[in-house]
This record gives C-alpha cells, sequence and structure tokens, in this order.
C-alpha cells in the first residue's frame, strides 16, 4: 500500500514534469512562432513600402525628365544640378602625346598615364596606380587631402619609364577625375559645392579644386598642368566616346552613383557665356541629389538620412549606390531584432552600428543560392557575432536584401530611362522625332540623328556596383527593358571598367595647351 502510494506520487510527479516541459516548449513555440509572425509582418509592410511596379517607375522616369530640364532653366531651379561641365567635344581618336590623371572619388585614389598615338596607335600603352585614400583624410583638412594626391602623382611621375615620351616643347598635362559636385568656371577651374560618400573636409567648399591640387603639386617643385576638371561620369563619357560615337550618357553605380549626357547648348537656358560652336555640352546631373515624391521613402531611408553625413542632400544616391544599399538592409534588421528579436534576447551590439554592413556583405548574402543559406548565416557570424540562425531567419534576411537591391536597381533604371527621354532616344517618339509637349512639355525638338551617331544610344557605364552585384545589374536591365518596351533594341548599356581615369586623360589631351601634330 505504502509502496503504491509512493509510486503514484512518483508517476504524479514525473506526469507534472512532463506537463511542465511541455508547457515549456509549447511557450518557447509559440514566441519563435509570434517573433516569425512579427518578422515577417515587418518585411511585408518594408516590401510594400519599397515597390517600384511600372506605372510607379514610370512617374520617377517623368520626374526625372522634369527636373532635368528645370535644373538647366535656372540655377537652383530643381535639386538636380544639371552643371555645365564645359567640355563641348568629345574625343575622337586623333589625341596623341602623353598624359596623365588622377582619379578621386571613392574609397581608392588612383595615378595614371598613357601614351596616346591617334587613330591609329590608339592608346600605345597605359599604368596605373591605386591606393587606398587613408580614412582620416576624408574628414581632415583640404591641405592634407591636395597634399596627399600631388604626393601621389609626383612620385608616379617619378617612375615614368622610357616607353612614355613627351614631344618636344611638351609639358605634362593632367585630367584631374574628381567625382563630387563642383560649379566649373573653366573647363580647368570649378569650386567645389558639397562633399558626399563620406568625405567630409569642411574647408575645402567652395574652393577651386584645380589650384588646391596645382598649388599643392608646385609646392612639391614639380610643374605640371592640369588640362581638364572632370567628373568620373564625364571621364566614363569620353573614354567612351573615344571608341564609340553612339555613346550619349555616362553612369556610375558604385560607391556613390551619378549620370552625365550630351545635351544641345541651346537648351541650356542658365547658360550665360557664348554658346558653344560644336552646339553641345556635357551636363554632370549630380542625379544623386534628385528628388521626387514618386520615390518610394521609408521609415529606413529617413532614419538613415538623419545619420548621414548630409542630411537632406543626395537622397536619390541613399537609395540607390554602394556606400547606403548594405546599410537599408541593416536598418531593417535593427527592427526586426528589436521587435520580433530575431537575433535572440539582445540585440548585437555591432549590428545597431551604422554602415556595419558593407553592400558587399549584403551581395554575398543575396547571391547564396546553397539550400540551408550558408553564407548568409557566415556573413551574419562574422559581421555580427550571430550565431545559430535558423533557416526561416536566413530567408528572412535574404529576403531583405532582395526588396533594398531591387528598389535600388529599378530606380537607377528609372533613372536611366529619364534621361532617354529627354534627349528624345527612349522611343516615344515617331521616326526619331520629338513631340513637344510629350512630357509636361518638356521634350526639346531634335531628331535621333541631330546629335552623335546612328539611332542607337550607348550608355558607358561604370562602378564596382553594377560590376560586382550580378542581381543589381539584372533587375536594373530588366527594368530598362520593361521601360522602353520596343525601343530597347536601341539602347545598350555597355561597361566602361574604369573608363573614368583613361576619359580624364584622354580629356586633358583634347583640351592641352600643346597638341602635338
Ligand atoms: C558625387 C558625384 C559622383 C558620384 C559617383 C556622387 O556622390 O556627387 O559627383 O559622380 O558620386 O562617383
Amino acid at each position: 500500500m505504502g509502496q503504491s502510494k509512493a509510486m503514484a506520487g512518483v508517476y504524479i510527479a514525473c506526469a507534472a514534469a512532463a506537463c511542465a516541459a511541455a508547457a515549456v516548449v509549447l511557450t518557447q513555440r509559440v514566441k519563435v512562432r509570434s517573433q516569425k509572425y512579427t518578422a515577417r509582418k515587418i518585411l511585408v509592410e518594408f516590401q510594400e513600402a519599397c515597390e517600384t511596379p511600372l506605372p510607379r517607375l514610370r512617374q520617377v522616369v517623368d520626374a526625372m525628365a522634369v527636373e532635368m530640364h528645370a535644373g538647366l532653366v535656372s540655377e537652383g531651379g530643381s535639386k538636380l544640378k544639371m552643371l555645365p561641365t564645359f567640355i563641348d567635344h568629345l574625343p575622337d581618336g586623333n589625341e596623341k602625346g602623353l598624359y596623365y590623371a588622377v582619379d578621386l572619388g571613392g574609397t581608392n585614389f588612383r595615378v595614371l598615364r598613357t601614351q596616346l598615338g591617334g587613330l591609329e596607335g590608339r592608346v600605345i600603352k597605359q599604368e596605373y596606380e591605386e591606393v587606398a585614400i587613408p580614412p582620416e583624410l576624408m574628414l581632415g583638412t583640404s591641405e592634407q587631402l591636395f597634399d596627399f594626391i600631388a604626393k601621389e602623382l609626383v612620385s608616379f611621375v617619378a617612375r615614368e619609364g622610357e616607353d612614355f615620351r613627351l614631344h618636344e616643347g611638351q609639358s605634362r598635362e593632367i585630367g584631374f577625375t574628381f567625382s563630387f559636385p563642383c560649379k566649373q568656371t573653366a573647363v580647368n577651374s570649378g569650386t567645389l559645392l558639397q562633399w558626399t560618400k563620406g568625405f567630409k573636409v569642411n574647408d575645402a567648399i567652395g574652393q577651386d579644386v584645380v589650384a588646391a591640387l596645382q598649388g599643392s603639386i608646385e609646392r612639391r617643385g614639380y610643374k605640371m598642368r592640369i588640362a581638364a576638371l572632370v567628373n568620373d561620369t564625364v571621364g566614363t563619357l569620353a573614354g567612351g566616346r573615344y571608341w564609340n560615337n553612339d555613346v550619349m550618357i555616362a553612369v556610375i553605380l558604385g560607391t556613390g552613383t551619378n549620370a552625365c549626357y550630351v545635351e544641345r547648348a541651346e537648351s541650356i537656358s542658365k547658360w550665360g557665356g557664348e554658346l558653344p560652336k560644336s552646339g553641345q555640352m556635357v551636363i554632370n546631373m549630380e542625379w544623386g541629389n534628385f528628388w521626387s515624391s514618386h520615390l518610394p521613402r521609408t521609415y529606413v531611408d529617413e532614419l538613415l538620412d538623419n545619420e548621414s553625413l548630409n542630411p537632406g542632400e543626395y537622397g536619390f544616391e541613399k537609395m540607390i549606390s554602394g556606400m547606403y544599399l548594405g546599410d537599408c538592409v541593416r536598418r531593417v534588421l535593427v527592427r526586426m531584432a528589436q521587435q520580433a528579436g530575431i537575433f535572440g534576447p539582445h540585440v548585437p551590439h555591432k549590428l545597431l552600428e551604422a554602415f556595419t554592413l558593407q553592400t558587399p556583405d549584403m551581395s554575398k548574402m543575396h547571391h547564396d543560392d546553397s539550400s540551408d543559406l550558408k553564407m548568409v548565416a557566415e556573413v551574419l557570424k562574422t559581421v555580427y557575432g550571430i550565431h545559430n540562425t535558423t533557416l526561416g531567419i536566413r530567408k528572412i534576411v535574404l529576403a531583405v536584401c532582395d526588396i533594398v537591391c531591387q528598389r535600388g536597381a529599378r530606380l537607377a533604371a528609372a533613372g536611366i530611362v529619364g534621361i532617354l527621354k529627354k534627349i528624345g532616344r527612349d522611343g516615344s517618339t515617331a521616326n526619331g522625332f520629338i513631340r513637344r509637349n510629350d512630357v509636361n512639355g518638356i521634350h526639346d525638338e531634335l531628331t535621333v540623328n541631330s546629335i552623335g551617331g546612328s539611332g542607337k544610344t550607348v550608355v558607358a557605364m561604370d562602378g564596382g556596383l553594377y560590376e560586382h552585384y550580378s542581381k543589381f545589374r539584372n533587375y536594373m536591365q530588366q527594368a530598362v527593358r520593361e521601360l522602353l518596351g520596343d525601343a530597347a533594341k536601341n539602347v545598350f548599356i555597355e561597361l566602361s571598367k574604369d573608363g573614368s581615369g583613361i576619359g580624364a586623360a584622354i580629356l586633358a589631351a583634347s583640351h592641352a595647351e600643346y597638341v602635338p601634330t
């Protein structure tokens, strides 16, 4: 009797323990489920806010074309700066001689020399060197920055080999690729309007950057002439045009983003001077600063903008370019970690730090096609020390990458089609003639053949984002095709790798003081 009572006690205790364990498991399951539910809810809301269906993209296309027009009419007429570059003729292959280029714009700095041999020889020889920009220089003084460039340049010049020859009477001339917004006053002078892409060298704003670099070079006892100040888009356009006459537009999709194109000079109403004889002028759009109410802006963009070095500025760039895409993803993950606990009870410390998820890491996760998403797990572990993620959570992370990438790529496509529309190359015209009043009256009347080429339009493209992030590239190309329909057959987007440096050297040649015959 005593024994069976004791047994019953054991049974009851066991059953109670089992019940309690089951309850714990159940509570945990319920918790996990509710976490997943909350995370999914955040995902779906974000996805909806980022959507770029065709009608919306078309609104962005039209807004881009309208803003381009407004920016050409008056200074400050649009957030699009539409800066005249003073480049009124592009290289044609006849350039000859030895020229240099320096290229400052993203995370790396590059110096380059090229020996040009005219139509027959073209680029006879070319050499370049690349160094990472010490991060402290991106936030230091103007003198430190330009002294660094001059130092790298003169040490490169000192190593010029015998294969490179100056003509008699020729001095070394440089194309200076400076990939920030500058208001030019001549082909070889311009003042910096503002910094972008994580640079903030305050005393350089308002300075003539050509004079600053020239001064630093001279202080080192060297005599070189800066023949052209060139935005990287303009260098890419010139480099592309050197080989192909149909290149009309250049786009950079890298750390930052921007576009330039060949405009009819008489469309630039804000141009005060005499119109160039060629009737054309390259316009640096600074499209990173484009803004329109049609852009799909979310809480992520607001937070990112507030914490950026240039709040309120370059909103388009912050949705598209390599400097920012990773951070957009991180901010969604932070919300999921805080509200749904997807990475455990505590939000990993580093995840809260801005810009810790770089776009190349986002791209690695996004391209993970393993069944268990190994790479997603690996990146979360190495970058944030997050272990033991479930497959479900990894899938959610992947989906966030996809949403951010797709939105950026499709907006970039809309930007390109906006330019095509402005110059009458988007197929919305009969026989190449633009009907006036096509887009709120912004279309210029011109024939397809009136500026350059064959009716084909080539967009020269450069930048690591486009080159290395293949899902971004594919989404972008797909959206260009969707937007252009049949006209897509006449539009070619061509990668012009590192074209901006060589393009700047070629522009130095076509704007040189001494022109070898
Ligand atoms: C700059 C542009 C530049 C682009 C691509 C932007 O942040 O404002 O001048 O062309 O980045 O490098």
